[in-house]
């Protein structure tokens, strides 16, 4: 049992989707879109507690006060160049959001996370945020980006993934117990090489068909 921070999705269709992208023989083609997808489904449970506010309108019927978004600023920050798989499902749920992109690879030797680029909108300490990426392995990449986030003033933190593993949990939890996590499932453990068992490969090279 984890914190009441991490949300470990527990939804027919994402199980559904992911296990299609764990085959092998999925194509380029199929992994991409059932991300982006997988991505939509987690962001309807990220969102869960937007802040809501009244607006009137008039439907055929009659006069009425109804729900409507309090409007708080919202950014999406995929981890490139993975984490770019899932910017179109968060988009599709929060048209208005702004996107801040945050370059990272880990050292295939050290699995250490290295920042070769970060472009956020100006306004970032403002927005709610949240950091997506495929896999949280180590939970280096992850952990790196969020402390980024936080040394440009941004408060509001949330991150989302598709597979976790307990390791890169439990070091998201020590380091970021202030951040919550959304993710589509936690699987058994990491090997030797920092890949996520049974996993689904790199997601990287998957979405991007670049092995
Ligand atoms: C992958 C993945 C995460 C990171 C997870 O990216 O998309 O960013 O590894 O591993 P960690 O939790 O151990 O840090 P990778 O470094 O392979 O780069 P890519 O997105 O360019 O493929
Ligand atoms: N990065 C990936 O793309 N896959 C893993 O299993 C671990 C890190």
């Amino acid at each position: 049992m984890y914190s009441e921070r991490v949300h470990v999705m527990d939804h027919p269709l994402v199980a559904h989707k992911l296990s299609i992208i764990r085959d092998k023989n999925t194509s380029v083609k199929d992994f991409r879109e059932l991300v982006s997808e997988i991505g939509m489904l987690i962001t309807y449970e990220a969102t869960r507690d937007l802040p809501l506010t009244t607006m009137e309108v008039e439907t055929p019927i009659c006069k009425a006060t109804v729900p409507t978004l309090a409007g708080k600023k919202f950014a999406v920050v995929p981890i490139l160049r993975a984490g770019l798989g899932l910017v179109d499902g968060v988009l599709r749920m929060v048209p208005s959001a702004r996107v801040g992109h945050i370059g990272m690879y880990r050292d295939e030797e050290t699995l250490q996370p290295h920042v070769y680029f970060c472009k956020m909108p100006k306004d970032i300490a403002d927005r709610d945020i949240i950091i997506v990426d495929p896999m949280l392995a180590t939970g280096g990449s992850a952990a790196a980006a969020i402390s980024e986030m936080k040394s440009r003033g941004c408060k509001n933190i949330k991150l989302m993934v598709l597979l976790a593993a307990p390791e890169g949990i439990e070091k998201l939890v020590k380091e970021h117990p202030d951040v919550d996590i959304y993710c589509g499932a936690v699987d058994d453990h990491l090997n030797e090489h920092g890949y996520i068992v049974p996993g689904l490969g790199d997601a990287g090279d998957r979405i991007f068909g670049t092995k």
